[in-house]
C-alpha cells in the first residue's frame, strides 16, 4: 500500500511537472477546443530575435517565457509633430500624428512635439498554431505587443504581461491586436501602460475568441481622460467577432471597456469592473453584448448612454437566455455604479448552436475574480 501510494505521489510531481511546461486548463465559451502548439516541445527563447522567430514561423510551437524581453529603444526613436485634443495637462495623453490623424481630424487640438518608442507602434507577428505562455510570474513583453492577422488560426496567449508600450501616446501601439484571425484564448494575461488600445480586433473577422481570467489595467499616469483612468480598453468591431469575455479584472479604465460594434457578439460573464472614470461597455451599431453575472464596483456608466446596438443586461430577470442558452441568465451586481438596465433580446438567438460559457452568480464572482484573474495566479 504504501508502495503503490508513494508510486502516485511520484505519477502526480511528473504530471504536474509536465502541466508546468504548457498550458494549463482549456478555453471556455466561443474559443471552447483551441489547442495552440498542442504537446509540441517547449521551446525557451532566450533572445527578442528568438521570440520573434518563434511566434512568426510555421510550426506548432509551446513558447515558455522566462524572463523580461525587452523591445524599448530595439527600433529606435521616432520625433515628429502630435496633437493634443484633449489638452495639454499634464495627465493627459497627446496623439502621435499616425496617417495623417492630427492634421484630418484633430485640427482644432494644439499642435505638440511627440518623441516615442518605434518598436512599440506596431506588435510582433504571430502565426498558427502556437503556444505562448509565461513560467510563474516571469513571462513579460515590454515595449511591445502581439499582432494576429491575415487568416491566423488557433492560437493560446497565457500567463504574460504585456507592458510599457508607449503610454503617452495615442497611436503609440496596442498590445494584443486580432484582424482576421478564428480559434484565440487569451488566458491570465495582464496588460498594462499602453499607448492605443488593450485589446483590439480590427474590422475583418476575428471569429471564436476567448479572454479569460486577464487583468487590463488602465492605471497611468497619461490619460485621454487627463484623470489617471486610460480610455483605450478592449475594442471590438469586426465583421464577425463572438468574443466571450469571462473572469476577467478590467481596473482604472474610462472608456471602450469593451466597446462592441461592426457585427460582434459579445459575452461578457463574472468580469470585475472597478474604478472606471467614464463608461465601461459601449454598445455601437451592429455590437450584440449579453452581460451577466458581472460585478460593477465605481463605475460611474456601466453603459455609455448612446446604445446604438443590442445589449441585454438581466435587469428584468434571465429567463429569455433559456431558449438560446438552454439556461437562466445570471443578474450583474453593482456597487457604487451608475445604471445599467437594457432589455434587448432578439439576439440571444445568435448564440444558438455555440459553445456558450457557463455563468456563475455576480455574489460568487465577487469574491474570487480579482484574486485569481492576471499573470503568476496558475
Ligand atoms: C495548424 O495545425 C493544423 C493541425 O495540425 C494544420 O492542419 C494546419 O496546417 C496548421 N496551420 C499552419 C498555418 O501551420
Amino acid at each position: 500500500m504504501r508502495f503503490a501510494s508513494s508510486i502516485s505521489a511520484v505519477a502526480a510531481l511528473l504530471a504536474s511537472a509536465a502541466s508546468a511546461a504548457g498550458v494549463v486548463g482549456a478555453a471556455e465559451g466561443f474559443a471552447k477546443g483551441v489547442t495552440g502548439g498542442g504537446n509540441a516541445s517547449p521551446v525557451y527563447p532566450k533572445t527578442n530575435a528568438e521570440l520573434v522567430s518563434y511566434l512568426g514561423d510555421n510550426q506548432a510551437r509551446v513558447i515558455v517565457l522566462t524572463k523580461t524581453f525587452d523591445f524599448t529603444g530595439s527600433e529606435g526613436t521616432a520625433s515628429g509633430s502630435g496633437c493634443a485634443p484633449w489638452g495639454t495637462g499634464s495627465a493627459c495623453q497627446v496623439a502621435i500624428n499616425q496617417n495623417g490623424w492630427c492634421d484630418n481630424y484633430q485640427k482644432s487640438a494644439p499642435k505638440v512635439s511627440v518623441s516615442y518608442d518605434k518598436a512599440g507602434t506596431l506588435g510582433i507577428t504571430v502565426k498558427s498554431n502556437k503556444s505562448l505562455i509565461g513560467q510563474g510570474s516571469a513571462g513579460v513583453i515590454k515595449g511591445k505587443g502581439l499582432r494576429l492577422t491575415g487568416g491566423v488560426k488557433n492560437v493560446i496567449i497565457q500567463n504574460i504581461h504585456v507592458t510599457s508600450i508607449n503610454p503617452k501616446y495615442v497611436w503609440g501601439g496596442d498590445a494584443i491586436t486580432l484582424d482576421g484571425t478564428d480559434m484565440v484564448w487569451i488566458d491570465h494575461v495582464k496588460t498594462s501602460l499602453i499607448g492605443r488600445q488593450h485589446i483590439v480586433l480590427g474590422e475583418s473577422a476575428s471569429n471564436r475568441v476567448t479572454i479569460s481570467n486577464s487583468e487590463i489595467d488602465g492605471s497611468t499616469s497619461w490619460s485621454a481622460t487627463c484623470d489617471g483612468h486610460h480610455y483605450w480598453g478592449i475594442y471590438v468591431t469586426g465583421s464577425s467577432d463572438l468574443v466571450t469575455l469571462k473572469g476577467n479584472y478590467i481596473h482604472h479604465t474610462s472608456g471602450r471597456s469593451p466597446k462592441a460594434a461592426g457585427n460582434a457578439l459579445i459575452h461578457a460573464v463574472n468580469n470585475y469592473f472597478y474604478a472606471n472614470s467614464g463608461h465601461a461597455f459601449e454598445v455601437d451599431a451592429g455590437g450584440s453584448v449579453l452581460a451577466e453575472g458581472n460585478v460593477f464596483q465605481n463605475v460611474k456608466a456601466p453603459v455609455d448612454s448612446t446604445v446604438g446596438g443590442q445589449l441585454f443586461t438581466v435587469s428584468n430577470g434571465g429567463g429569455a437566455c433559456s431558449s438560446a442558452l438552454g439556461r437562466s441568465c445570471q443578474a450583474n451586481a453593482f456597487g457604487s455604479s451608475g445604471a445599467f438596465s437594457r432589455a434587448d433580446t432578439g439576439f440571444l438567438k445568435n448564440f444558438g448552436g455555440k459553445n456558450v460559457a457557463s455563468a456563475d452568480t455576480a455574489a460568487n464572482a465577487n469574491g474570487y475574480v480579482r484574486d485569481r484573474a492576471g499573470v503568476g495566479k496558475i
